[in-house]
């Protein structure tokens, strides 16, 4: 199969990166910045075209430029897309009915991915219409991490916790390991501690199935430490922020849309 990428920043070569990892695929990378896709094809390999060949020659194109930069694009290309192919857009808040006016006659898939796709430890949400686009979407994603299809309308949501929720995690982790830093770790030490706690926390929640207030439960003693933290973070807002900081994404996100 012949999977072209059009848009290779922060996303668009995360997606390359998990593609390149399922067999018999051949890559066909956008050559718009030579020196970005450059890079890119020394690691994982593939073809360098410009963005009407990728059009083409691809049976599948994943569309990864920025939300306001998707019709201007499929419009440069013009009628040189290949009749059969399938697009896969991970553009945050384009919806499937833009995407089919802007390529007509295509099958198409929604994506939301996050950056974690690019070690295999992604959450992608994805839509679509055609059974045959999301057999094919699900087999090229076998190697990015949980892959999940949802209704259209919840993707603003999923948008919001999991295509933005690395940039929250990340802020948390730095928190977590300035403490560590203000209390005599090194800051190497200090962030390795905090972000494999945050992982293995995750991965307990994930392999146990335990709602997350019962795994706290389990590791706050009567009168212990962890509560008198814990009470901390309450006095400080903590569980609204990380609300509000949802809501606001989500909002932006249809704003953007
Ligand atoms: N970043 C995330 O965590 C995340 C999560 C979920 C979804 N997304 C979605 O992923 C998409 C990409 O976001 P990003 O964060 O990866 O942005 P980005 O790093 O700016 O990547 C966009 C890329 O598109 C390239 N580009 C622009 N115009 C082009 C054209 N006409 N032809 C070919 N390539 C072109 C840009 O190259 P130049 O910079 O050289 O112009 C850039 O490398 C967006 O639609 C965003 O909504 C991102």
């Amino acid at each position: 199969m012949k999977v072209g990428f059009i848009g290779l920043g922060n996303m668009g070569s995360a997606i390359a990166r998990a593609v390149a990892k399922c067999d018999d695929v051949s890559l066909l990378l956008s050559s718009h910045n030579p020196e970005k896709a450059g890079k890119l094809q020394a690691e994982i390999g593939g073809q360098l075209l410009d963005n009407a060949q990728v059009a083409a020659e691809s049976d599948v194109v994943f569309l990864g430029v920025k939300p306001y930069q998707v019709a201007s694009t499929i419009k440069e290309i013009g009628e040189n897309s290949n009749n059969g192919s399938i697009w896969i857009s991970m553009a945050t808040g384009v919806s499937l009915e833009t995407l089919a006016k802007l390529l007509p006659g295509h099958d198409l898939v929604r994506m939301m991915p996050n950056t974690p796709v690019a070690i295999g430890q992604g959450m992608t949400s994805y839509t679509s219409q055609s059974s045959q686009a999301k057999d094919v979407f699900k087999e090229l994603m076998a190697h990015s991490g949980k892959v999940v299809e949802i209704q259209e309308g919840l993707m603003d949501a999923a948008t919001a916790v999991a295509g933005c929720g690395p940039a929250f995690v990340y802020q948390f982790i730095e928190a977590l390991g300035d403490a560590g830093v203000q209390n005599g770790l090194s800051r190497s030490q200090a962030i390795e501690m905090a972000a494999q706690t945050v992982l293995g926390s995750a991965q307990m929640v994930l392999a146990t199935g335990q709602h997350p207030a019962q795994l706290r439960d389990a590791v706050t003693s009567p009168g212990g430490s962890t509560i008198a933290g814990v009470v901390e973070l309450e006095k400080n807002g903590f569980r609204y922020a990380a609300i509000s900081a949802v809501n606001a994404a989500l909002k932006r996100n249809q704003e953007l849309g």
